[in-house]
C-alpha cells in the first residue's frame, strides 16, 4: 500500500453488475479495491459483509490486486477476523470506533494484514501520534468528507491534515485519503502527501469507469 495508487471504491458501483464493474477497473490498472463497510451504528447507512468480500476475493486477486477494507463499524475488533477470513489484504478501523485502537491494529496484523487507523474530518491527527510512534500501523487513512456516504464535496481542511499526517507518519506509513477525490482534487490531495486516493463516484458515477480511474491517476500525479 506504499506506492501511488487510486483505489476504486465499490460503494458507488453498479451492484447489479459488481464483477464486470471491478474487471473494468482492474484492466485499466487499478490495484486496490476499496471496500466500504457501514454498520448502520457508526454512520447511518447499512452497507458490505464479509460475504461480499469473500464474493470479489477471486476477481481482485486474480489480477494481481489487493482488497483494502474500511470499516466504518463499531468494536471493530470483534470483526476483523472474518474480513481477513474472507480476503482482505488491508483493514481500516476508526479510531473514533474502539477503545481499543493499539489492540485491535496488532489483531489485524497477527490476521496477516495491514493494519490501518481512519480519522475523521474533526479528529485530530494527534490520535495517530502513538500507535504510529509504536509501529503498529501500515496505514493511516484521512477522511476527506465526513464517512456514511459517496459523492460528497473533500473538505478543503484536509489538505492540511494530509500534510501534517505526512509529516507525522514518515515516509513509511501509508497515507490515504477518502472522499470528494476527482480529477480536479487529486493532484492536491497527493501534493499534500496522499499515497493512496480513494475515489468512488469520480470512477463508478462515469459511463466508462476504467477511463476514469485512469484520468484520476495521471491527474493525481502528473508533475510528480
Ligand atoms: C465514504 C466512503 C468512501 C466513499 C467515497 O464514507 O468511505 O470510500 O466511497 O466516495 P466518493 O469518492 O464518491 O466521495
Ligand atoms: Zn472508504
Amino acid at each position: 500500500m506504499g506506492g501511488r495508487e487510486v483505489a476504486p471504491s465499490i460503494l458507488a458501483a453498479d451492484l447489479t453488475r459488481l464483477g464486470s464493474q471491478l474487471r473494468e477497473v482492474l484492466a485499466a490498472g487499478a490495484r486496490v479495491i476499496h471496500v466500504d463497510v457501514m454498520d448502520g451504528h457508526f454512520v447511518p447507512p447499512i452497507t458490505f459483509g464479509a460475504n461480499v468480500v469473500d464474493a470479489i476475493a477471486g476477481i481482485v486477486h486474480g489480477a494481481g490486486a489487493v482488497i483494502d477494507v474500511h470499516l466504518m463499524i463499531e468494536r471493530p475488533e470483534r470483526q476483523v477476523a472474518d474480513f481477513a477470513r474472507a480476503g482482505a489484504d488491508s483493514i481500516t478501523v476508526h479510531v473514533e470506533a474502539t477503545a481499543h485502537l493499539h489492540y485491535a491494529l496488532q489483531a489485524i496484523r497477527e490476521l496477516g494484514c495491514g493494519a490501518g487507523a481512519a480519522i475523521c474530518p474533526a479528529t485530530p491527527t494527534a490520535m495517530l501520534s502513538d500507535v504510529a510512534a509504536d509501529g503498529v500501523l501500515d496505514l493511516a487513512l484521512c477522511m476527506s468528507v465526513n464517512p456514511g456516504w459517496g459523492n460528497q464535496r473533500l473538505i478543503p481542511h484536509s489538505l492540511a491534515k494530509l500534510a501534517a499526517l505526512r509529516e507525522l507518519l514518515g515516509g513509511a506509513v501509508a497515507l490515504e485519503v477518502d472522499g470528494g477525490v476527482n480529477g480536479a482534487t487529486a493532484a492536491g490531495v497527493a501534493r499534500a502527501g496522499a499515497n493512496l486516493l480513494v475515489a468512488g463516484s469520480a470512477i463508478f458515477g462515469e459511463r466508462d469507469p476504467g477511463g476514469a480511474y485512469q484520468r484520476i491517476a495521471q491527474a493525481a500525479w502528473a508533475d510528480a
